[in-house]
């Protein structure tokens, strides 16, 4: 039966810890950088911090690559320091999400060192290591990379191969080996007992791959992904773990790719084999390009509508949402579905649009003060391997450089990872030192949190005043989802609670648009409770939407 858990009341803010505050001067963000921010945190109305990968890490995927699970890394600290980095949080009743990376480890981390050893060695079976076909020079099977590429490394001393899903230090750990799941255990409760209250779960979907690693649908439809995404053992593997955080009060979000409602709720339905407590699924960020942010399409609201409408109502009653529209993974929202011309304004409309919906809201870092995509120009100047391994792969098919890297404007993972905008100041005010480990985006002048505080009509204010009205209003939580026919650029919805009518309305358009409210609907006789313009008088039971504009009604 659905319950009303604590998870399902609180916002979580994601921080990328690289780029998020540099407390020591050495041009990376840190943990004393976050102690000096956990006020600025809380202010914003949220109850929760998700951080992506602490841990030691050779960065080949800048955290996403483990070589310790029980450590931070000391690019950020120590683990004395992330126990008061908790202490401090808890004190002002903020959570902890860890980030859990189980589908693989860095190819530095000690279990991989040691399976390199040989076919005897007890780590060996710690990972995917096969015979090559045809003398070696084929690898196992025809599986992709996500990030380009086979999906296999040959190691010339085993003369063996090893499975990597994502990049060649990303390899995958073999999860049918029941040691690697106690190791898993292990690492669970080694953080739960440090005191953090849940997991975001790494490509949790990810770490069953089918018995055998049959060859995938050839290319170009496939990559082997039907072999290794939601996988035989899942389930199984997915309740080992749930028995140990069962023994705490925490939560987990699972990461999914290619996840749709009636396979999400196989795993997230609230009965007695609900594994895990919501998804991140993806459909929602392709309304601009075909299945991933690589293949670029212009913008489509009536896609992203469908998709909403389906989770919404789908999961209604059974399960729970997990609410987001940028993460490190993800350009910034308002350079994609907004317009960086009505900056202020789609930024604001976009919180409105998501945050109103049933579920729980993550905001990454930055995305509070409306910061752009970083547009940047050279292919030398970006870090993140799937964009350079995406570039190079591209070269081969010989696509002119302006349309690659057009491509990577759009598209790269880098967009989000510039430091956070903190002042006008030297650097944005993220560090001291010279230079920052990544560049700060050139608009830091105009777009920082000192400018927003300062400005009572930023998007930073209306974060706050958005998160607010979700806390005093349990509908906002709980309220059922109906979409309502309207233009296309417009994405309307109701939703009814107890007695009361909640009506969302959101133009993506830089047009102006006509809306009218259902007739049942009377909306002289509501409250308006949310806008992001100036208040327009009312038209009959509609009104004239100014570009990008919002409005949130309640009677
Ligand atoms: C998803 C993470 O969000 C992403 O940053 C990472 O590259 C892959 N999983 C692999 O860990």
């Amino acid at each position: 039966m659905q319950g009303k858990q604590w998870y399902k009341d609180i916002a979580v803010y994601q921080i990328w810890p690289r780029s998020f505050c540099d407390g020591n001067g050495d041009g990376i963000g840190d943990l004393t950088g976050v102690l000096s921010k956990l006020d600025y945190i809380k202010d914003l109305g949220v109850d929760a911090i998700w951080f992506s990968p602490l841990y030691p890490s050779p960065n080949a995927d800048y955290g996403y690559d483990i070589a310790d699970y029980k450590d931070i890394s000391p690019d950020y600290g120590t683990l004395e320091q992330f126990k008061t980095v908790i202490d401090e949080a808890h004190k002002r009743g903020l959570k902890i999400i860890m980030d859990l990376v189980i589908n693989h480890t860095s190819d530095r981390h000690k279990w991989f060192l040691e399976s390199k050893k040989g076919d005897d060695n007890p780590y060996h079976d710690y990972y995917f290591w096969r015979k090559g076909k045809k003398g070696a020079k084929k690898p196992p099977n025809n599986w992709r990379s996500v990030f380009q590429g086979g999906a296999w490394e040959y190691d010339k001393n085993l003369d063996e191969y090893y499975l990597h899903i994502f990049a060649k230090e990303q390899v995958d750990l073999n999860m049918d080996n029941p040691k690697v799941r106690e190791e898993v255990k292990s690492i669970l409760r080694f953080w739960l007992d440090l005191g953090v209250d849940g997991f975001r779960e790494d490509v949790i979907t990810y770490i069953s791959k089918k018995e055998g690693l049959p060859n995938g649908f050839p290319l170009p439809v496939g990559t082997g992904m039907e072999h290794f995404t939601n996988g035989p053992h899942l389930r199984e593997y997915l309740e080992e773990f749930r028995a140990v955080l069962d023994e705490y009060d925490c939560f987990t979000v699972g990461e999914a790719p290619m996840m749709t409602p009636k396979t999400a709720l196989k795993f997230i339905k609230e009965d007695d084999k609900q594994v895990l407590n919501m998804m991140f699924h993806f459909q929602h960020m392709s309304a601009d390009n075909i299945i991933h942010n690589w293949m670029r399409t212009p913008f489509n609201p009536a896609k992203l509508k469908r998709v909403y409408n389906r989770w919404q109502t789908k999961l209604y009653g059974k399960a729970w949402n997990a609410l987001y529209l940028e993460n490190h993974d993800q350009p910034r929202i308002i350079s994609r579905y907004g317009s960086e011309k009505y900056r202020v304004e789609s930024g604001k409309m976009l919180a409105t649009m998501y945050i109103c919906q049933s579920g729980t809201p993550f905001i990454y870092q930055g995305q509070e003060i409306g910061m752009l995509n970083a547009n940047i120009e050279h292919i030398e100047d970006y870090v993140d391997v799937s964009t350079l391994n995406n570039y190079q792969m591209f070269k081969k098919f010989h696509l002119p450089e302006k349309f690659i890297m057009s491509l990577c404007k759009y598209a790269s993972r880098d967009n989000a990872r510039t430091p956070v905008q903190w002042t006008a100041e030297k650097n944005a005010g993220f560090t001291t030192a010279d230079k920052p480990w990544f560049a700060v985006n050139p608009n830091y002048r105009e777009i920082n949190v000192a400018a927003a505080e300062a400005d009572p009509n930023s998007i930073l204010h209306y974060y706050r005043k958005l998160l607010r009205f979700r806390k005093e209003n349990p509908i906002v939580r709980y309220g059922d989802f109906e979409l309502l026919k309207t233009a296309a650029p417009v994405f309307a919805y109701r939703r009814r609670y107890e007695g009361k009518t909640l009506l969302v309305i959101n133009s993506f358009s830089a047009n102006e648009q006509d809306f009218r409210a259902p007739y049942d609907f009377n909306m002289h006789a509501a409250d308006l409770v949310l806008s992001n313009y100036d208040t327009a008088p009312l038209v009959h039971n509609g009104f004239v939407m100014r570009p990008y504009e919002c409005r949130v009604y309640l009677k």
